[in-house]
């Protein structure tokens, strides 16, 4: 657990073991950078006309003071050109900066104020307010050094390994601390709730299962204070579920639907109802998957760890609004009781579906949770989901993407996408995809034949099937659930749609 504390002091007074400083691009050091490098008697100057450091974004260099300063290092962190600098990369340069202090064996780190032009321009709020650099710095620096080893023993006499204990934000004056501290009490909420739906995405298949994931969710609502009930198979039976029922039958780990209800806006407030798929482990089913990499789908249930993060989040952020979360949850094996390519199933709605391949049972955990969602008089519905390969064939590991019904809403998922740096895209759904679902025997068949294609639509235009008349957006994010490492998350489960949810929901208050 990391320590996070601001307080206002001349950084070439603080004593820490390494002294971080955001640069921008310059061929030599200006502003705050020069009156430092007075101190470090020409060592920044130096390595700027030796070309070893010029500020670009990403860029680091690890300085050692020679007792000049009381800090034993300085470590330059670019952040490359003063006009393209927005909180995003802000949060991402903090992050690579706290790894490098951290693989230098550095456990107490401290941040420099940024430049005043700057913070400045990073939209610091008045200081009453929280201040949105610290939030972004804390925030980076928590989540780049995140790190899960619960399944690795320690051998006896092993060395404790050397880790970031302790981050010092240096504030430029007196009146600015509270801000920051505030801003660092925010990014605490939410790294916290990010690691822990990475942690969730991690845990593999074998304890992961669906009801594991509801005991969790059921220890987090207490002490964070949500309202939590869990669906379980005899009630999801009276319910009608028969599509999430139809996945979990071939398993011996019954399904779970998971239920969290947060009120913090006005009593009569519609709220924003989450929806997360919840698949704990995918073989395809019947449908089987090759081998090769089939151990990832462990991960299969990142739609739902993410609706469990923000909901977490936003009632530790007490965010003025009322949401609810819903994660169908459930294990898709080839057992010997599992649905069959051919089956039909009735879902909640009353609609028929064709199960045409047994590996496309995400969109079936969720329609029968879209339907209950109902039940809410949401004002809007997002769901999430690693629904489709195919998403990663157009976007890759860059974006999630999105369809949905109401162009207002996909603006503000995009929008938030913008300001987290966890970017959606909006594809189209056109009636073509819609009628595409149509089965010759039932109502919806739960893929369309070769001559569609369009996965990632398609899974889509199923799940709209499942809505009726209310403002709804659907994002495929299995290219974004894991990855490989970045600035700040780890190679692995990234933890994506937390941060994004959190911001949507802040600014649907
Ligand atoms: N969980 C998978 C999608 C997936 C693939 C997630 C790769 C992460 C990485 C999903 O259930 C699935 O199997 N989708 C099928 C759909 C197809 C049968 C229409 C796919 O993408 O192949
Ligand atoms: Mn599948
Ligand atoms: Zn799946």
């Amino acid at each position: 657990m990391i320590k996070i504390n601001a307080k206002h002091e001349n950084p070439v007074k603080h004593k820490t073991d390494c002294l971080i400083v955001f640069c921008v691009e310059a061929d030599k050091p200006e502003g705050d950078l020069k009156k430092l490098d007075a101190s470090l008697k020409g060592a920044v100057a130096r390595a700027m006309k030796g070309k070893r450091f010029g500020g670009k974004l990403n860029q680091t260099l690890l300085v050692n003071t020679l007792g000049n300063i009381p800090a034993e290092h300085v470590l330059l962190a670019g952040v490359g050109k003063k006009e393209e600098l927005n909180l995003d990369k802000l949060f991402q340069v903090s992050g690579s900066a706290a790894k490098l202090a951290e693989k230098s064996l550095l456990a107490k780190i401290a941040y420099a104020p940024l430049d005043s032009a700057l913070a400045k321009k990073l939209g610091t709020k008045k200081p009453s307010s929280y201040d949105p650099t610290a939030q972004a710095v804390a925030e980076g620096l928590q989540l780049a050094l995140y790190c899960f080893e619960v399944y690795k023993t320690k051998k006896k006499g092993d060395p404790e390994p050397v880790r970031v204990k302790e981050a010092v934000l240096l504030a430029a004056s007196s009146g600015a601390v509270a801000g920051m501290k505030r801003g660092a009490g925010r990014a605490k909420i939410v790294a916290d709730a990010t690691a822990f739906t990475r942690d969730l995405q991690r845990h593999p298949g074998n304890t992961a299962t669906p009801s594991f994931l509801a005991r969790q969710v059921q220890a987090m609502a207490k002490s964070a204070g949500l309202k939590c009930k869990i669906v379980s198979p005899p009630e999801m039976q009276r319910l009608g579920m028969g599509a999430i029922l139809g996945v979990g039958q071939g398993s011996a780990e019954p399904s779970k639907l998971i239920v969290m209800e947060y009120s913090g806006g006005k009593k009569g407030q519609k709220p924003v109802v989450l929806v997360g798929k919840g698949v704990t482990f995918d073989t395809g089913g019947i449908s089987l998957k090759p081998p090769g990499n089939m151990h990832e789908m462990k991960m299969d249930m990142s739609g739902g760890a993410a609706v469990i993060g923000a909901m977490q989040a936003v009632a530790r952020l007490k965010l003025p609004v009322n949401v609810v979360g819903l994660v169908p949850a459930a294990e898709n094996m080839p057992g010997s009781r599992a649905i069959k390519p051919g089956d039909i199933l009735t879902s909640m709605s009353g609609k028929t579906i064709e199960v045409l391949n047994t590996d496309a049972e995400g969109r079936l955990v969720l329609c029968d949770a879209l339907t209950y969602a109902a039940r809410f008089k949401p004002r809007a519905i997002v769901d999430l989901a690693t629904l489709t390969g195919a998403v990663l064939h157009c976007l890759g590991h860059c974006a999630a993407a999105v369809v949905g019904t109401d162009q207002d809403l996909m603006d503000q998922l995009i929008a938030s996408g913008e300001t987290t740096g966890e970017r959606v895209w909006q594809l189209p759904l056109w009636e073509e995809h819609e009628s595409a679902t149509k089965s010759d025997v039932a109502d919806l068949k739960n893929i369309a034949g070769p001559a569609v294609m369009a996965g990632t639509i398609m899974g889509g235009a199923f799940l709209k099937a499942f809505v009726d008349d209310v403002p709804w957006a659907h994002l495929d994010i299995a290219g974004m659930a894991w990855g490989d490492e970045k600035p700040c998350a780890p190679k692995g489960a990234s933890g994506y749609g937390v941060r994004l949810l959190v911001d949507f929901l802040q600014n649907a208050g």
